[in-house]
């Protein structure tokens, strides 16, 4: 009996990875209204976009709270000549009032350019100091996973990770190809740990009279997000930094947040989302790899509660990711896959990416010039981007030109 029940529930959640086990599946159409109208013309979109945006924040990630918070800048120890005076290395603290946590933006810019550049911005996930050996940036307080190889431990960072996550960041090629590069440690907005929302920015938004969440209360994907908004906040200030060309960027769950990022504030001008799968930019009706209900169980604090109604229940969810990508319409977009991370759905993240051009042709882009899935580290671009890398679950050189090639097109 009990063996029966270990092996229901092992059938339950073991993932599937074989192609001819995808369900077959409808996806919800993006262009007719939940009426039933047709969305004939580029000027019906904007009313669609807002149905559409509406069910993301309703069942998916959550809804966003609109309280503006002041924000507190406080720069500190800029090195002009950083790698024997070709770069400048610039960190900033932001902090959103008294009891707020210390969010710290870490910024590359070339000492060469000569007027405001373009930028990329992204989250990382374990701490600025991980992104360049250098002895100068600041070592985050936050909460972080413990990881032996950074040097974490009892939740803490420390001197050991300096320069241990550098090989996903390619600062040199970024500032060579002439933009810019800011990330913040995403901890430092909200520690990835299920805590009901106690720690990160959450106290500076929870409100005390209400005793129980409410089923549309953004999970961390929305807090993340919210955190890069308020680095864009900052770009805007900076005279180095042409902040109508940001790039929003992110890698795994870091991608779904960049995706959700550059979909709910416009001011990014083009989004990039790198390996995200599942409540990203791969396709849950298909149910390859991660789904939803696996999704929720492990990480019951990224999505609102909403979203568990949808657990084994693909099918039943009004939206689909396809639907979060032409959210983003007509700004640039680029999905980008690895073959051997099949837990993140391939295939799903380039039919998602392949359902959204409908929008962006409908806006008078050339969408995403693609019929097929692209050979294996073969580029599609189009406004839509995609590629299929070799190798697994990472961000790699390969991946940042693909991003600079992209940003050529679009931002140049
Ligand atoms: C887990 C999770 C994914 C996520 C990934 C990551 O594998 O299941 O959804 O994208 O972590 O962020 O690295």
């Amino acid at each position: 009996m009990l063996a029966n029940l270990l092996l229901m529930a092992y059938i339950a959640t073991e993932p599937n990875y074989d192609e001819a086990k995808v369900p077959g599946y409808t996806l919800p159409d993006l262009l007719t209204f939940a009426d039933g109208q047709p969305v004939a013309q580029a000027s019906d979109w904007p009313a669609r976009r807002a149905e559409i945006l509406e069910l993301f924040e309703t069942e998916v990630y959550g809804k966003t709270p609109e309280i503006q918070l002041p924000m507190e800048v406080e720069a500190f120890a800029e090195v002009l000549n950083a790698q024997d005076g070709t770069i400048v290395q610039q960190q900033v603290i932001l902090r959103f009032g008294e009891a707020s946590p210390e969010v710290n933006l870490l910024i590359y810019r070339s000492k060469a350019a000569t007027q405001p550049v373009p930028a990329f911005l992204g989250l990382n996930f374990n701490g600025n100091h991980t992104v360049r050996a250098d002895p100068g940036i600041c070592i985050t307080e936050a909460w972080m996973r413990n990881n032996a190889d950074l040097g974490v431990s009892d939740n803490r960072a420390s001197e050991q990770g300096r320069g241990g996550q550098a090989d996903r960041w390619a600062i040199e090629t970024i500032l060579n190809r002439g933009y810019a590069l800011a990330t913040i440690y995403y901890g430092d907005i909200d520690p990835d740990f299920d805590d009901g929302f106690q720690n990160g920015v959450h106290p500076l938004f929870n409100d005390p009279n209400r005793e129980k969440r409410a089923a549309d209360a953004w999970g961390s994907i929305g807090t993340w997000a919210w955190g890069l908004s308020r680095a864009l906040d900052y770009l805007e200030t900076d005279s180095n930094i042409d902040a109508s060309k940001i790039a929003v960027m992110g890698h795994s769950r870091l991608g779904k947040t960049s995706l959700w990022a550059g979909t709910q504030d416009p001011r990014f001008a083009l989004v990039i989302s790198n390996n995200s799968g599942c409540g990203g930019a791969a396709l849950s009706r298909r149910r390859f790899g991660e789904t939803v209900g696996r999704i929720n169980r492990s990480f019951p604090h990224w999505f609102c509660h909403n979203f568990n109604r949808y657990n084994g229940k693909e099918d039943q969810l009004p939206i689909d990711q396809h639907q979060l990508i032409a959210l983003i319409a007509p700004r640039p977009v680029y999905v980008a896959s690895a073959v051997e991370d099949l837990w993140a759905d391939p295939k799903g993240e380039f039919l998602a990416a392949k359902h959204a051009d409908s929008v962006y042709r409908l806006l008078g882009t050339d969408g995403l010039p693609a019929n097929q899935m692209p050979d294996l580290d073969q580029a599609v671009m189009g406004q839509i981007g995609y590629h299929v890398r070799s190798g697994g679950h990472n961000v790699t050189l390969y991946d940042w030109e693909r991003y600079l090639d992209f940003a050529d097109r679009h931002l140049r």
